[in-house]
């Protein structure tokens, strides 16, 4: 068991696409438990194969309350299978110390994926739980896609980034997200009350880093 490095947002490792792993050998269970260590020595609840310089289809999180025993699930090989709805909340990443921002993601996932002793496992996340979000925002990782690329455009991206001296997002890199924004600004309009409670919520809770 080990802490690995965690690799920084203007490395291409994270930008480079992944590959599904064949076998769960030896190599993949202490990269797992590698992995799982340094998410929680990094006090992240998520933490993708590529952050560690893997290029490889496999992500761990813990969503579970941090003063309360470890929950740790792993996901080999994931697939979303199912996704609807759609949530805007503020998100972190390992990769890219201290910045945050708003980012639009389904609200809920169906996701089938293989557990480390290669059992096969459905993992349902609903109404935008931390765990719907963490799940979506670490299969971006296997895909090369990072959070700042839900942006809404580069000046938004570029923001947010430059105030941490991060260098600025390639264009071609940001994600239409259309029928999320449309589902959102729909449900917006319908519930003001939550909106206001949901901002309310955001400036009060800590950040989490995934
Ligand atoms: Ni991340």
């Amino acid at each position: 068991m080990s802490i690995l490095k965690i690799i920084k947002y203007g490395n291409p490792i994270l930008r480079q696409p992944t590959r599904e792993v064949t076998k769960i050998s030896k190599k993949i269970k202490t990269l797992v438990n590698d992995m799982l260590d340094t998410m929680y020595h990094a006090n992240g609840v998520g933490l993708a194969a590529p952050q560690v310089g893997e290029n490889l289809r496999i992500f761990v999180v813990d969503v579970s309350d941090p003063k309360g025993p470890i929950d740790p699930i792993i996901f080999i090989n994931p697939k979303i299978i199912k996704k609807e709805g759609a949530i805007n909340s503020y998100e972190g990443c390992l990769s890219f110390p201290k910045a945050y921002t708003n980012v639009r993601r389904y609200k809920n996932i169906l996701v089938k994926a293989y557990d480390i002793n290669n059992r096969p496992f459905v993992k349902e996340a609903k109404e935008g739980c931390l765990l719907a979000r963490c799940i979506q925002h670490e299969f971006d990782h296997l895909e090369g896609k990072l959070f700042i690329d839900h942006c809404r455009n580069r000046f938004e991206a570029n923001e947010v980034l430059s105030k941490y001296n991060l260098p600025p997002v390639e264009e071609d890199k940001l994600i239409n997200e259309d029928f999320l924004e449309e589902e959102i600004v729909k449900f917006e309009k319908e519930h003001p009350e939550i909106v206001e409670k949901q901002k309310e919520e955001t400036q009060e809770t800590d950040d989490t880093n995934e």
